[in-house]
């Protein structure tokens, strides 16, 4: 069973050549990034116990890469990272963006279960805002976390399914501040926390840290937020492997 929706592959598509350009269509994703980036490190730094930023020798997969926003500064940063994505064209324009980095990252055409294969294995396994595109989102889960090494880490982020997340992620991000192309999102295809919990826990993956974050769409910023109803980025861990 894919875990692909292609009319969510064909839209990303077309939106490719936009991807780098931090005031166009992705631009809330750009705005979010240095806090998730911030996160995700802040995650590894606890979790792995070495320096906030050191991510040398770390082998991390991001999955639904888009065209890289997220790959290129932890591949600045030390780490082997791979880049995964359904939408070809995303991955083209992130092969030529971190060429033109200077930066060496694996980028892999295709949903994980096809881009990656048996041998491939990740300290870090990231899902920043794809599980709300996909189809199935514990298979997906599952196809992603049977590459985690033991002692690995899971972060995910993405949008709760609430009447907030209704009015907020969709009314006013695409109708009224027209902040993400009209149909980006599908209220009914958010996650709940509780659905990607469950989702993580049946591959064996346990709870580790969870944070609710906050997009403020005039000033173009993202903030920390004590709640979690709209937008939300989640840690879990494997287990270490056990000496014999
Ligand atoms: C909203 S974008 C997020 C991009 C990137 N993770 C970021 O946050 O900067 C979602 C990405 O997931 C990809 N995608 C959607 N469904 C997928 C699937 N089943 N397998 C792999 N990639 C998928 C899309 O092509 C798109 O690039």
């Amino acid at each position: 069973m894919s875990t692909i929706r292609s009319e969510e592959i064909a839209r990303f598509n077309r939106l490719a050549a936009t991807w780098w350009d931090s005031s166009g269509p992705m631009r809330p994703l750009h705005v979010i990034n240095s806090l998730r980036l911030d996160y995700v490190l802040a995650q590894i730094a606890r979790h792995c116990g070495r320096p906030h930023g050191d991510l040398r020798g770390l082998r991390i997969a991001d999955i639904g890469c888009g065209a890289g926003l997220m790959c290129e500064p932890l591949a600045a940063a030390g780490a082997s990272v791979v880049g995964v994505d359904a939408a070809a064209k995303n991955i083209a324009v992130a092969r030529l963006h971190a060429n033109q980095s200077g930066l060496s990252i694996d980028y892999r055409e295709g949903e994980p279960n096809v881009a990656l294969g048996p041998l491939d294995s990740f300290d870090v396994l990231l899902l920043l805002e794809v599980v709300e595109h996909v189809d199935d989102v514990p298979a997906f889960v599952a196809d992603t976390s049977a590459r985690l090494a033991p002692g690995g880490l899971l972060v995910a982020s993405t949008i709760n399914r609430t009447l907030l997340s209704y009015l907020s992620a969709i009314l006013a991000a695409e109708y009224v501040f027209r902040l993400l192309p009209k149909g980006t999102h599908r209220w009914s295809q958010f996650v709940k926390p509780e659905e990607l919990a469950l989702a993580a826990r049946a591959c064996g993956l346990q709870p580790i840290d969870s944070r609710g974050m906050l997009y403020l769409p005039v000033l173009h910023r993202a903030r920390w937020s004590t709640h979690q109803s709209v937008n939300y980025i989640a840690t879990f861990g494997k287990e270490k492997a056990h000496a014999p």
